[in-house]
């Protein structure tokens, strides 16, 4: 199966671009990461992509403070310079303008940790546990114009339990995160995801027919 080539954007940490490059050397995901674009100098994930000789950018957006477009300009000519297909957004803290969106028109993907469209935006397990949901989870969904709007591809669901602290809720979500983002990835280089209306059909995707979880 032909590779998908995937242009990476962080910010931090960098734990789901360490699932997504574990996934792609054993073998798990036919992609490949062409460059890995950080907005923060310091960001961890620049130096995991480096640890596996991945090409690793820091572009800084002080500067761009006004003009989010032209941060945007920048990286749509690194990403196609490299080649990308698919961009994945993985902790990436930017609004991304339509200058990004318009150059790789369904072909932008985020990780949000909620059920979306439940708690869009910033501190989300908080926002969860405040208004007492007994789930939550996490979504990865195509990028539109919208803030954590887009068409969702995939879901994992994650029950709240009586002792949670946002911290372990993050915990729990975020072994969620690392699985289905690399599935996400995997249907669309295998060609399943088609985009209708605001629905992501998938074929032949094990979609659970008629089953319900109950929490308590
Ligand atoms: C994840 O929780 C993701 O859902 C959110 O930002 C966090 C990034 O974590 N968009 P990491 O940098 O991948 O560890």
């Amino acid at each position: 199966m032909k590779k998908v080539k995937l242009g990476v954007l962080v910010s931090g940490r960098g734990s789901n671009l360490q699932a997504i490059i574990d996934n792609i050397e054993r073998g798990r995901l036919p992609a490949e990461i062409a460059v890995v674009i950080s907005d923060q100098h310091d960001a961890y994930a620049l130096e995991r992509a480096r640890k596996h000789n991945i090409s690793a950018i820091h572009m800084s957006a002080t500067g761009f403070k006004r003009k989010r477009d032209e941060y945007d300009a920048f990286l749509v000519t690194e990403l196609q310079k490299n080649n990308v297909e698919l961009v994945c957004l993985a902790g990436f803290m930017r609004i991304i303008t339509p200058t990004l969106i318009k150059a790789f028109p369904n072909r932008i993907l985020n990780i949000h940790p909620a059920l979306l469209p439940a708690f869009p935006g910033l501190h989300v397990q908080k926002a969860a546990l405040d208004h007492g949901v007994k789930f939550s989870g996490c979504t990865v969904h195509f990028v539109d114009e919208g803030m954590d709007t887009g068409p969702i591809i995939i879901q994992a669901v994650v029950p709240i339990l009586d002792n949670d602290t946002e911290d372990s809720l993050s915990e729990r979500i975020l072994k969620q995160e690392h699985k289905i983002y690399s599935r996400a990835i995997h249907l669309y280089a295998e060609g399943k995801l088609k985009i209708v209306g605001k629905r992501v059909l998938v074929t032949d995707g094990k979609t659970i027919a008629d089953e319900f979880l109950l929490n308590p």
